[in-house]
């Protein structure tokens, strides 16, 4: 458990729960600097769900600075105390059964308050700062902004907090939540828009696919085993495959997706990030600039998506058991008529050295039979392969797959053939498995705590740069114009389904198998 730190700065190098309370204690003087992180959208979804549910994680392991305070933002009328509530009331965490959590909460919740206000008055965001400064005492005051409400108040909040609520003598970050525009154009003029209030520095684009644990492992298989990174290129991978499935559908989130549908949702942004994690060459070292300076390159090489490498799907009604489940247009805030699509296969291609004629399909739906995210490497044939040529058929040689299960239930595998024990022989396919919860007996830290820490601690190498946005967006612009000017009709598929057809058919034009 050593995270990747910043702190090669000095202060932390590790970040497991007795490590950060070692160096944080070691850290403590009267000069402390103090952070304040403010929750701009405190009332909302993400708030409750993910948001202070990671704070309170992140400071049941002590990993928090020592003076800090949280401050909820919002329109609501809502006193310390209904924040406080609301807190520890919809708190699902993974600290929910540990020791002593009911002591720690009840401390963390003396750190939590509420400030209500406009999002786009700048004096409302004063009042803020005048409480802010009340608990920092006229230390070195550093603040962080977590901006978690819809994208089109982003600016007026970001203009507000920057001109009323900045920091006067220490830093000043604000993270940004998705989407980050809807297209290359509406992205730029986000970017655009921010940066007039803020330096690149200061923004935290946040794509929380990036703080879960096996993307964030990514790179630590392939650059530090010996036997991954030979065999990573077009000579011995076939094809990658980048499976995001979840088996509920937009349930209330109607009114956003409509507006964005799965390939903005979840292909341009997640699935996307880890492709080029995946592809990057070896950076020139962790630090974060040079992460980014690779994925840049991967994402500049890549081909736009043309609609014949394209498949869309929305799902319809099904009834199962008894039980009808809804289509996507039964929710209230959707359009009877919408063509918004929940399911999206697509099969890139990158044109560099390293992965000229590979396939990387790409599969994201809603409302499908399972939940999963995973990568899959499918590698080539062995040529001239023993057991085939001694034994034809009846050794059924399957090529190797090796297998990063981001969730659930974390795992990287490796298929292999393998001979089944006896005086004959015959080969099956195995797994070589490395099973998470079999091997580390440590629960997993929510992406969310992960990526407050580091932008706590400025560390950008899991935020979005402005260029990687704008080279993510260049790929999928024209395609999604195209979709809506050509009012391209989704293949329909039946709530809980694997998805339509069309995505065989997409994979099998590749010579390609969904795993
Ligand atoms: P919500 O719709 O719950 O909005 C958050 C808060 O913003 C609300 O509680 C409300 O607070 C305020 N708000 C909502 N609509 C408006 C409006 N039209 N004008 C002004 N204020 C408004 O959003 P979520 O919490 O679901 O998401 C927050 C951000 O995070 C969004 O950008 C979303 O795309 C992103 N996100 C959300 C995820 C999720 O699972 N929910 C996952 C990934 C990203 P009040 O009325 O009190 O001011
Ligand atoms: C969000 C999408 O970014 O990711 C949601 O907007 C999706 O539609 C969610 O449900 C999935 O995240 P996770 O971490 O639950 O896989």
């Amino acid at each position: 458990d050593i995270p990747f730190k910043k702190l090669k700065d000095g202060l932390l190098s590790v970040s497991s729960s007795d490590e950060c309370k070692d160096a944080m204690t070691f850290e403590i003087n009267e000069n402390e600097p103090t952070v304040s992180i403010t929750v701009v959208g405190a009332s909302g979804d993400l708030a409750k769900k993910k948001i202070f549910p990671a704070l309170f994680a992140l400071y049941y392991e002590d990993c928090l600075p020592q003076q800090f305070t949280i401050y909820g933002y919002a329109r609501s009328k809502m006193s310390d105390a209904d924040l406080r509530h609301m807190v520890s009331k919809t708190l699902t965490c993974r600290i929910d059964k540990r020791e002593n959590c009911t002591e720690k909460m009840e401390q963390f919740l003396k750190r939590c308050f509420y400030h209500s206000g406009q999002y786009d008055s700048p004096e409302n965001f004063a009042e803020l700062d005048k409480k802010l400064k009340e608990h920092e005492g006229g230390r070195v005051s550093n603040r962080l902004f977590y901006l978690s409400i819809p994208p089109n108040i982003f600016i007026d909040s970001v203009r507000c907090a920057s001109l009323s609520a900045s920091s006067g003598n220490g830093w000043t970050r604000v993270i940004v939540e998705k989407p980050f525009g809807r297209d290359s154009e509406s992205s730029a003029a986000l970017t655009k828009a921010l940066k007039q209030y803020l330096e690149e520095d200061q923004i935290f684009r946040i794509d929380h696919y990036l703080g879960k644990e096996l993307v964030e492992n990514l790179s630590v298989l392939r650059f530090s085993n010996l036997i991954f990174e030979p065999l990573w290129s077009r000579q011995y991978i076939r094809n990658v495959q980048l499976i995001f499935s979840e088996d509920f559908g937009t349930e209330g989130r109607g009114g956003y997706f409509d507006n964005y549908g799965i390939i903005r949702d979840i292909m341009q942004n997640h699935l996307l990030q880890i492709l080029a994690l995946f592809a990057m060459e070896t950076p020139v070292s962790l630090d974060a600039e040079d992460i980014r300076n690779e994925k840049v390159k991967v994402l500049r090489s890549m081909r736009p998506l043309q609609l014949e490498n394209m498949v869309v799907g929305q799902y319809k009604s099904h009834t199962k058991g008894g039980v009808t489940y809804p289509a996507y247009t039964d929710d209230k805030t959707v359009p009877d008529d919408s063509l918004t699509p929940t399911f999206a296969a697509a099969a890139l291609f990158i044109d560099n050295a390293r992965w000229d004629g590979v396939p990387f399909l790409m599969k994201a739906g809603k409302a499908l039979h399972n939940k999963r995210a995973e990568i899959r490497v499918q590698f080539r044939h062995v040529p001239g392969n023993l057991y085939n040529r001694n034994f034809g058929t009846d050794l059924d040689c399957a090529t190797n797959e090796l297998v990063i299960r981001v969730q659930p239930d974390e795992a990287i595998y490796l298929k292999i053939n393998n001979k089944v024990p006896g005086l004959g022989m015959r080969l099956d396919r195995s797994n070589l498995n490395l099973h998470y919860a079999a091997r580390y007996s440590k629960e997993i830290p929510c992406a969310y705590e992960r990526l407050l820490l580091d932008a706590v601690e400025g560390e950008r190498r899991l935020f979005i740069r402005s260029d990687e946005l704008d080279a993510a967006w260049a790929l999928f612009t024209p395609l999604l114009k195209e979709l809506e000017e050509k009012k391209i009709i989704p293949e329909y598929y039946p709530y809980g389904s694997r998805g339509p057809v069309g995505a065989h058919y997409l994979a099998a034009k590749y010579n390609v198998r969904w795993g």
